[in-house]
């Protein structure tokens, strides 16, 4: 009778295994016949109810059964795995001539462009970069720059004070007294960074804003000095027939002081739009080195002479490009930035 029922047994867990279309239809044969409650366990338990004359011979034959379905299963396994291997690649095409994806490179900001290109025709003439804190104190923003204590720059209604004593820097050159009281002569350096003001914003101002100092100091400078470093970074900057014109003016820390105007990358000098019919732009503030700063750093002032200069970034960007509002500088829209690839 069981041995019957084993034959049975046998006969079909082969005809469904070899029939078995999946994996998992395997597997659940598998618990079927072999697991903990599988119909050849149950026989093998059942053996206990046998006369113990016929329980060997049976239980040789119930051991051999189940290693045959084992390894039926087990071979079927195998095949099932490779034939869904072989689907699968076979789906995968790959085509290579489909294009790859596209790396988005970003953009140097064109604030930081500008810089970049001031830094870099500046440090092609020698000049080192230094930078300051953007939070100064009165000392370095004006005092030590022969700010009078009246100056109007030091009002509240321009500055932003943290403390009496503590500020958010109005322009680059304190960097120039840091660099005084750190450095000997000869001293060639530049300082870009960021300025602040109480401005409301508008199209043309932003209490935030950036500016580039320089500072030459050594024996021997003179204003023919400044006029050919500065006509020089003119060429380089806005092209190569571009002229300059000094203007005086007056700033505290130089003396004489002066402002340089370009002529107009735009029309050339005849007059535009970009030079409001002048022919001439003004680019930057300079001067000699007043006395009383050299002091600050404690230099001879019958010995060493100097020269300074400093230029709005965004100004310069905003000509260059004809920006009519400098509040797309601030605002970081993708689309505006990227036109400047
Ligand atoms: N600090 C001045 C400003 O913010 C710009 C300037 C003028 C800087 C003349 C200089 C200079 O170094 O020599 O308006």
């Amino acid at each position: 009778m069981m041995k019957e029922r084993l034959k049975e047994i046998s006969q079909k867990a082969r005809e469904q295994i070899l029939g078995a279309a999946s994996i998992q239809d395997a597997e659940a044969l598998r618990v079927e016949y072999l697991g903990k409650k599988g119909k050849l366990t149950d026989m093998l338990k059942s053996m206990k109810d046998l006369a113990p004359e016929e329980r060997k011979a049976f239980g040789q034959l119930a051991n051999e059964t189940k290693s045959q379905i084992e390894s039926l299963i087990s071979d079927k396994m195998a095949e099932l795995k490779t034939l869904a291997r072989e689907m699968q690649l076979r789906s995968q095409t790959i085509d290579v001539t489909e294009p790859g994806k596209e790396v988005a490179l970003g953009t140097r900001h064109l604030i930081t462009q500008t810089i970049d290109e001031i830094t870099r025709i500046f440090t092609s003439m020698g000049f080192s970069v230094s930078e300051g804190p953007e939070v100064e104190t009165v000392f370095y923003n004006f005092d030590a720059l022969n700010a009078g204590p009246n100056h109007p720059a030091r009002d509240m209604t321009d500055t932003f004070y943290v403390t009496e004593n503590v500020l958010l820097r109005t322009q680059t050159s304190p960097v120039q007294v840091r660099t005084l009281l750190a450095q000997k002569p000869p001293i060639a350096v530049i300082a870009p960074g960021r300025c602040f003001r109480c401005d409301t914003p508008d199209a043309t101002h932003s209490p935030m804003f950036h500016q580039v100092e320089g500072l030459v100091v050594d024996e021997g400078i003179t204003m023919a000095d400044l006029k050919g470093v500065l006509d020089s970074f003119a060429k380089q900057m806005f092209g190569s027939s571009t002229r300059t014109n000094f203007r005086p003016h007056h700033f505290p820390f130089t003396e004489p002081s002066a402002e340089m105007d370009v002529s107009c990358f735009k029309c050339g000098g005849k007059g535009c739009r970009v030079c409001k019919g002048s022919g001439w732009i003004e680019i930057l503030g300079c001067g000699m080195v007043h006395p009383n700063v050299l002091k600050v750093g404690g230099l001879d002032t019958e010995k060493y002479t100097g020269f300074a200069f400093g230029m709005g970034v965004e100004r310069i960007a905003m000509l260059k490009y004809e920006l009519d509002d400098i509040r797309l500088l601030y605002e970081n829209d993708i689309r505006f930035i990227e036109q400047f690839k």
